[in-house]
């Protein structure tokens, strides 16, 4: 085994298989804690922050990207994939988080941006620099136009950003972005660029970092053939047909990431952004692609019964398919936080909602809160790993009425204002009761906090057992206590409206969906969502029974 790589620091136990039903905490760098008092969250915050995330029992951070980025999409427009940005700290300091991290016995994750580079990367300058048909602008996809003269795009194709996937540079070429225009995409039938992609993830791992998140994974294969055909991402399923999305060929990319990551002792554990259907996604998830694959199916689900039973029964067999283990989410930074979600009326366009600034229709603050503090219990009594969204354990709402001259998403100006994105759930988290910033850091945050945060702080949850906070604390403990195999069985929950399941040695979680309460099945109470007593269990609560 002479010939694995030895990365830099290394977490204190070795189970390879951590990966596989881990809680994996993350972090989106810039709104998480403020060291050096520039309204910018930084790295040196994240470190002073890891006994924080030491005691609340989670055992990996997943970093959203903190590379030197102009931020035109919040720093999934990389300029550099092997430094840091200078705003967050220098590579010494991700170094020392890594060593901090893995002092607490916490993996530490990367974000990976392979779909696109940022417009400021020294490529796609040398690439503008260097005129049509040359090496430079082989590493993107740049074509000529149509119509008379080539003034009209190659093809109809839109940017997930709203407004056409093509922007036209100054020689008359076009270049391809499937989001915003400061994201080029790349070509990866390059080998140059499979080639350097390769040397970033050794670069991170040389450096202790135990594995990757890949952005648009399903993105980077292309159908480039002439004429264009027409792709409709939003026309789910994808079945593979799609120009743009989720193509068969893209496997060949992750078949030889695996290779690198197999390098490692223990390898490096890696999962994809791929939004694509079960069936599908887990391809990626192959032991010999990336491992894991998220799965978004309950984050795009209503807070109901049938539906996260159909959805866990559907992702735990498409993963025995796979031998890939399943992936939880109800949140991350692209998404409405799952405590507004389940506070709106079943079917709330969330785009609408938050153009009226969170008022129509009105949220149910308590009803959203007490749903999400039942799903997260469900979820983290499932098998498989739980992705966990930096302020969810603070039961965290939305922030719906940001400024519009302070919104920093992409979406917003691409869309001509009309939907506003995704700065409600990347609002800098509350530390303390009171401060210019709720303990995020000395000065006003880069996106404004609402007035209220501080009751949501750690501070103010740190001392009532009741908080969200206590309940993700006390269900990650009990969680690293009693999580082991990849199984469950239903049970009945005897009543309609209650998914009831258990997993090994009497352990059970027991969640009833409806409004109205229904009898406690006999057992002793390891935690809950709510307060259970006098064999009741409350409407919208979750238990789990030993
Ligand atoms: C992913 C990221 C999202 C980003 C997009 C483009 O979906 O999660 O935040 O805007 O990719 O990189």
């Amino acid at each position: 085994m002479s010939t694995l790589r030895t990365p830099a620091s290394t977490p204190r136990t070795t189970d390879p298989d951590w990966w596989r039903d881990a809680v994996v905490y993350q972090v989106y760098p810039r709104s998480f804690a403020d060291s050096d008092g520039d309204g910018l969250g930084d790295l040196a915050g994240v470190t002073s922050r890891v006994p924080y995330l030491g005691s609340l029992g989670v055992d990996a951070i997943w970093l959203s990207p903190f590379f030197p980025s102009p931020l035109a999409d919040g720093g999934y427009d990389v300029a550099d994939y092997r430094d840091v940005d200078e705003r967050l700290g220098t590579l010494t300091d991700f170094d020392e988080l890594v060593r901090a991290a893995h002092e607490h016995d916490i993996r530490v994750i990367v974000d990976i941006v392979p779909n696109h580079t940022s417009d400021e990367h020294e490529w796609f300058r040398a690439a503008l620099a260097a005129g049509p048909g040359s090496p430079e602008r082989a590493r993107y996809v740049f074509r000529d136009g149509s119509g008379p003269d080539g003034a009209e795009p190659p093809s109809d194709w839109v940017s997930n950003f709203g407004g056409s996937a093509w922007t036209r540079v100054p020689d008359g070429q076009w270049y391809l972005h499937l989001f915003a225009p400061e994201q080029p995409d790349l070509d990866w039938t390059n080998p140059e660029v499979r080639r350097d992609f390769e040397e970033t993830l050794r670069f991170w791992s040389d450096r202790g970092v135990d594995g990757f998140r890949v952005d648009v994974a399903h993105g980077l294969a292309k159908d480039l053939s002439t004429p264009y055909r027409p792709s409709n991402e939003q026309a789910l399923p994808l079945d593979g047909s799609d120009p743009l999305y989720d193509r068969d060929e893209v496997h060949d990319i992750f078949a030889s990431w695996r290779r690198v990551l197999d390098e490692y002792d223990p390898p490096r554990a890696a999962v994809a952004e791929a939004w694509a259907p079960a069936p599908r996604r887990v391809l990626y998830a192959r032991p010999t692609e990336l491992g894991q694959a998220f799965n978004f199916d309950l984050l795009e689900a209503p807070f109901d019964a049938a539906a996260f039973r159909t959805i866990i029964e559907r992702n735990l067999a498409s993963s025995e398919q796979s031998g890939a283990s399943s992936t939880w989410v109800l949140s991350n930074h692209d998404v409405v936080r799952h405590a507004t979600r389940y506070g709106l009326p079943e079917g709330t366009d969330t785009d609408a909602w938050l153009m009226t600034d969170g008022t129509t229709p009105p949220l149910d603050r308590e009803r959203g809160l007490r749903r999400a503090r039942a799903a997260t219990l469900l979820v983290l009594a499932l098998p498989g790993s739980s992705y966990v969204y930096q302020g969810e354990e603070l039961g965290l709402h939305e922030a719906a009425a940001i400024p519009r001259d302070l919104l920093q998403d992409p979406k917003w100006v691409r869309t001509g204002h009309t939907v506003k994105g995704r700065d409600g759930c990347r609002v800098p988290i509350p530390w303390t009761e009171t401060g210019p910033s709720f303990g995020f850091g000395p000065v006003a945050p880069h996106l404004p906090q609402p007035a209220d945060f501080g009751a949501w702080s750690v501070e103010a949850e740190s001392g009532d057992e009741t908080s969200t906070l206590s309940l993700y604390r006390a269900a990650l403990a009990a969680r690293r206590r009693l999580q082991r195999g990849e199984s469950l069985v239903w049970t009945e929950g005897g009543a309609d409206g209650v998914v009831a399941f258990a997993r090994h040695d009497g352990w059970r979680s027991v969640t009833n969906f409806g409004p109205e309460p229904v009898p406690l099945p006999p057992g002793a109470v390891i935690v809950s969502s709510g307060p259970v007593a006098d064999g009741v269990l409350p409407g919208e609560t979750t238990v789990w029974l030993a």
